[in-house]
């Protein structure tokens, strides 16, 4: 097989940049067909991307037998029974994050996917970042000794518009919609290590509407992992400067930093003000070139019939722990984890 043929699900706000990414920019992927329900997304496919096949329905797109995978940007609530559903068809499967805001379809997909005849992977785009790949290989080579501390945070841009907040219900909550990624980027740092106990706290500093659901625009939390490692997480959607995403691993011979400074570019303007540059401001601009390395790395893998580089117990791990967060948030107890 040359090149995978791939049927993809969900035509959003980020469905759209993977279609654009699969179509042009992963040169062993065919983009054969799409689906969305949503009458104007699949116009925009038509106009947009020369794609083979529109659907209007997943169950439509499943039954052609010539797709080889498929590609999952539907909304969190439908990615469990959707990767199932895909391998029972026979397609090798890549998935956005989360893999489920419930433990337990977790846990039933991953040992769906473990018992199937097809591959499946749930995606953490910062893994394929290229900073975030130069501090792994620090890392792994030894170049901080022991690591045994993680800081990481994912803030975002304050929106006036409050627009968010139509999907907060939906969401999981902070720390399963934003910290999620710093859970992972965590357990990657560190090893793999199984978390022991966590706790979080946070406040609702701009959106009062976020009371009401028992969530907040600012949360904080600490994971303690097994051999003494930690980590502490901050998430956020207040933040006045852009979108800062960054990430600390202090070690027992050195530190290494990934994304201090959230810069939109190169440039830093010097004046009477001081010394300042632009920052990005959402999560695509910062990771727009990991969106494309991760497709690559999924397209590869199975063509090549290598391991992928995020297993679906990484998956279990990421939802489990930020699942014992939202219940430290609510109960404001430390969480244990067996
Ligand atoms: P969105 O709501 O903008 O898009 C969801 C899409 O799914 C829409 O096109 C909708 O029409 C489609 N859809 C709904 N039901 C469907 C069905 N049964 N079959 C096929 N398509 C269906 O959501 P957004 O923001 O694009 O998020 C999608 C996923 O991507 C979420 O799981 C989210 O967690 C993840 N995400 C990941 C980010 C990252 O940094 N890695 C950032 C933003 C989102």
């Amino acid at each position: 097989m040359d090149k995978l043929r791939i049927g993809l699900a969900g035509l959003g706000r980020l469905g759209q940049r993977y279609a654009e990414n699969l179509a042009r920019a992963v040169p062993r992927a065919e983009l054969a067909a799409v689906c969305s329900p949503v009458d104007a997304e699949r116009t925009w496919a038509s106009d947009t991307l020369g794609v083979g096949t529109i659907h209007d329905s997943y169950d439509e797109m499943l039954a052609d037998p010539s797709l080889d995978a498929v590609f999952l940007v539907t909304p969190t609530s439908l990615h469990a029974a959707q990767i199932e559903q895909a391998l029972d068809a026979g397609k090798h499967v890549f998935c956005e994050k989360p893999l489920s805001l419930d433990l337990e379809d977790c846990r039933r997909t991953a040992a769906h996917a473990a018992n199937a005849g097809k591959r499946a992977m749930v995606g953490f785009v910062r893994r394929f970042d290229e900073s975030y790949r130069h501090a792994f290989m620090h890392i792994e080579g030894g170049g901080i000794g022991r690591p045994f501390l993680v800081y990481s945070q994912t803030t975002d841009l304050a929106d006036p518009s409050g627009a968010f907040l139509k999907f907060a219900p939906t969401s999981g909550g902070i720390f399963l919609d934003c910290s999620v990624h710093d859970i992972d980027l965590a357990r990657w740092l560190l090893g793999r290590p199984k978390a022991t106990k966590v706790y979080s706290t946070g406040t609702v500093a701009m959106y009062p509407p976020l009371e009401g659901m028992g969530d907040v625009d600012n949360g904080i939390a600490i994971v303690e992992f097994e051999g003494g490692r930690m980590a502490m997480f901050y998430a956020s959607r207040t933040q006045a400067h852009g979108h800062d995403t960054h990430t600390d691993v202090t070690g027992t011979a050195g530190r290494v930093s990934i994304g201090r400074n959230p810069r939109a570019d190169r440039v830093e303007i010097a004046d009477a003000n001081g010394v300042r540059n632009s920052v990005v401001p959402s999560f695509y601009e910062r990771f727009a070139p990991a969106f494309v390395t991760q497709a690559k790395h999924f397209v590869d893998a199975v063509l090549d019939d290598m391991p992928f580089e995020l297993t679906m117990d990484d998956a279990v791990e990421a939802t489990r722990i930020a699942v014992a967060l939202r219940e430290s948030l609510q109960s404001r107890q430390p969480v244990e984890l067996g």
